[in-house]
């Protein structure tokens, strides 16, 4: 009864049947008739559905939508003859599949975008050729799953057995079968397009062509055998033919790469046995007469401390040297992760390579990251700016400023000017870089261009911190009405450029050159103003509070609003401004700026007191974890390569869509004053958006990149400059932006909940100074 049984240990090739074809249909007719015990598996739905839903990865299917797709994907094709039947003749099971492409698509979807697509076809050319199957067959079977290579060839001699099962994964049902077999067959469970080869034999003297050369020169050799001999003439023929070989040996992760096909002159392996006499190799049998060979090659010196023990103790206690199955499972990784690099000519070296686990994961290594650490984040705090930084400055203002009469300024006490500035400040800035410095000094405040803020690709021109020393001016104006003064303020006193930006004179009584009193009222909302970039649901902007907006804007002389509700126009422009986002996101001092933009963490909100804090922004989760992620340039840096990076302007996408309307300011002219007077309007119209319960949110990247177009400056964004112009011009097409109007200014207007989190503003002590 318990005889041995008859089993099939040859058959390693699936037989594949596309049943549209009439003739294969009645194979497999008769294949199913005379073994009616063959085990029929049909999951060809769940394969489909699966290529479907990565073909749309944005799309969230219902099962109905889902259902109708491949309805559409099928065209007709019964669903039973779609792909193909594959008969696997081991386990008497046939199985049906995806054709070959769909099948690939799937089954390595997710190596995207480790391995590139374009990667992906390189590699589907590349044959690879293994020699020894203990560590091979893990070798084998990770590059199999990972696809590395479109055809394997297999070289071993050797059958399983008992003593195999430490680290060869297989299971007893295999013993006495060939580990070519094994091998062979297990690629083909797990994809039987992927082409293998199998010498049962192992390498020998008469097949040593065929693995080399046999329809196309192989693109590695990878040897992992026992045979001494093997070792070397295996070697020496890839040498000969210029084809790399790569040897792991599962101890200490040691992996050995020879570049044969770069340097023909190199020496095998790494020159070791080189005093040798490589021809008395073939008879050595015993131990005795191997080891001169074995410890040079194996690297004895370098050997972990267990396993050199161990080959003292070889035909005393054990047989022959030990291996663990974490060693070979780590030797199968190692090496196909080495070999996809060589097979993309991404890696050159030649030599031998530890990738020891227990050197670099131990009680004494020191340069791990704790759990501390891995919680602790680096703040960068922008250094402070000092009288002494205005030195110069001053030393003119003395000269030119404070010579004249100021007999009809008002005393201010300290406490006043405190309260001025503390409102001034109020003011929004581009990320919040509060780019003002203030100094009070005989009657007269003064204020500065912070010289250590207007340092940002954001920035050209001082544009954007110009907007928000404008909007901060209109502040002082509005709050020292309030204290009922009125107030004179003189523009860049000592010419543009300087950092003195203007100066504010407090008087009693109104003069010609006092400022007008329009829109005081205003001053209520100055510190409920806020940049809102919650998301909600569209609604419509009423005409009364569009109208009120122009009116606020246009008592700025020169500053003018436009409003786009239109939808078509709307999503033209989300089209501009998700398209620069990206652009600049990709770009790498773009992404440089906004990743330092960014407040991270709650720490670094408190301590830093400017920047943008990430809970002011409505992300998902998803979209948190993806910034998080995109902070590294190196990361951001394969999206750019990959020409990929729509995800970053999903959020400009998201903003606009559940926006009432967008907009833009004006000005009529490119210079400092007209950027300055553009950012009194801004806050004008921001503080009326305010007191009419509107959200608003600048979305000013591309306006102020769009400022270098205008005057064909890149800097150091020069790769992004064809785009921005094309997209500048969309802009102005789209805007209607006339010769003598220059967006100064772009924001959407919202009807969204109030933000929980107001963002924080330094302290007045740190921004203004007394002299
Ligand atoms: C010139 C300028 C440009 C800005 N650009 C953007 C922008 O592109 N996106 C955005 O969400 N906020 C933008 N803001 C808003 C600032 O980030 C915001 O004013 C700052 O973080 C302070 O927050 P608060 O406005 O809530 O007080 C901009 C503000 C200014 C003055």
């Amino acid at each position: 009864m318990l005889s041995k049984s008859i089993k099939d240990n040859n058959s390693f090739k699936p037989i594949f049947f596309d049943i549209k074809i009439e003739s294969e249909y009645n194979k497999l007719s008769s294949l199913l008739k005379s073994n009616p015990s063959i085990e029929i598996l049909d999951e060809i739905k769940g394969q489909l559905e699966e290529l479907l839903k990565l073909k749309n990865p944005k799309k969230k299917f219902t099962t109905d939508e889902l259902k109708q797709e491949i309805k559409k994907h099928l065209n007709n094709t019964p669903i039973k003859s779609y792909g193909v039947w594959v008969y696997y003749p081991w386990l008497n099971k046939l199985i049906h599949l995806l054709a070959e492409n769909e099948f690939i698509e799937v089954r390595t979807n997710r190596n995207q975008y480790k391995i590139t697509p374009d990667e992906k076809e390189i590699l589907a050319t590349k044959k690879i050729g293994i020699i020894g199957l203990s560590v091979g067959k893990a070798i084998a079977i990770t590059m199999a799953m990972e696809r590395i290579c479109g055809e394997l060839i297999l070289a071993d001699f050797d059958i399983i057995e008992l003593s195999n099962l430490n680290r060869i994964q297989t299971g007893v049902q295999n013993f006495g079968v060939k580990k070519t077999i094994v091998v062979a067959r297990e690629i083909a469970e797990i994809d039987p397009y992927l082409k293998v080869t199998c010498l049962h034999d192992g390498l020998t003297e008469q097949n040593v062509n065929d693995f080399f050369t046999k329809d196309g020169k192989l693109d590695i050799c990878i040897e992992v055998c026992d045979g001494l001999y093997t070792k070397i003439f295996a070697r020496q023929k890839a040498k000969e033919l210029g084809i790399p070989v790569v040897m792991n040996s599962s101890d200490r992760g040691t992996t050995d790469i020879e570049r044969f096909d770069l340097d023909p002159s190199l020496p095998i392996l790494h020159g070791l046995i080189d005093h040798l006499d490589l021809s008395l190799v073939k008879e050595a049998k015993t131990n005795e007469e191997k080891v001169p060979y074995l410890l040079p090659m194996l690297g004895v010196e370098t050997s972990s401390e267990r396993l050199k023990a161990s080959m003292l103790e070889i035909e005393e206690t054990i047989t022959t040297w030990p291996q663990l199955a974490s060693g070979v499972v780590f030797g199968g990784g190692i090496c196909t992760d080495v070999c996809r690099r060589i097979l993309l000519n991404q890696f050159t070296n030649s030599g031998r390579y530890f990738v020891d686990t227990e050197q670099h994961i131990n009680n004494n290594v020191t340069d791990y990251i704790s759990a501390n650490q891995l919680k602790e984040e680096q703040i960068n705090l922008i250094p402070k700016t000092n009288l002494e930084d205005y030195a110069d400055t001053l030393k003119e203002a003395n000269e030119k400023l404070f010579n004249k009469n100021n007999d009809a300024s008002c005393e201010l006490t300290n406490t006043e000017v405190e309260e001025l500035v503390k409102y001034a400040i109020m003011a929004p800035s581009g990320g919040n870089v509060q780019p003002w410095k203030w100094l009070f000094k005989d009657k007269i405040l003064m204020l500065f261009n912070d010289i250590n803020r207007c340092e940002s690709i954001l920035n050209y021109k001082n544009t954007a911190s110009l907007i928000s020393l404008g909007a901060a001016t209109e502040n002082l104006i509005l709050k020292a009405h309030q204290m009922e003064y009125e107030v004179e303020i003189n523009k860049f006193p000592l010419g543009i450029g300087n950092d003195l930006i203007t100066t504010f004179n407090f008087l009693k009584n109104k003069t010609k050159t006092t400022e007008e009193h329009l829109h005081d009222n205003l001053i209520d909302v100055v510190p409920k103003r806020l940049t809102n970039r919650n998301l909600s649901k569209k609604v419509d902007l009423k005409e009364e509070d569009e109208s009120y907006f122009h009116e606020v804007v246009n008592s700025i002389n020169g500053a003018e609003l436009k409003i786009f509700k239109d939808v078509n126009q709307i999503e033209k422009l989300k089209e501009i401004l998700a398209e620069v986002d990206k652009l600049f996101m990709t770009n790498k001092t773009g992404h440089a700026h906004f990743i330092h933009e960014i407040r991270w963490t709650k720490k670094e909100v408190e301590e830093t007191r400017d920047g943008i804090d990430i809970n002011t922004i409505d992300l998902t989760p998803a979209e948190r974890a993806g910034l998080i992620v995109a902070k590294n340039w190196n990361v951001t840096k394969h999206i750019k390569k990959w020409k990929l990076g729509n995800e970053f302007g999903k959020l400009s996408k998201k903003a606009v869509d559940s926006a009432a309307a967008l907009g833009m300011i004006t000005m009529p002219k490119f210079d400092a004053d007209n950027f300055f007077e553009g950012g009194r309007a801004v806050q004008k119209l921001w503080l009326a958006a305010t007191e009419k319960g509107i959200a608003f949110q600048p979305m000013s990247i591309s306006t102020f990149l769009f400022a270098k177009v205008g005057d064909n400056n890149f800097d150091d964004i020069e790769e992004i400059k064809d785009e921005m112009t094309t997209q500048y011009d969309k802009l102005k097409e789209i805007t209607g932006m006339a010769e003598n109007q220059k967006d100064v200014f772009f924001f959407r207007l919202a009807s969204a909940p109030e933000p929980k989190i107001k963002a924080l503003r330094r302290h007045v002590e740190d921004v203004l100074m007394y002299e």
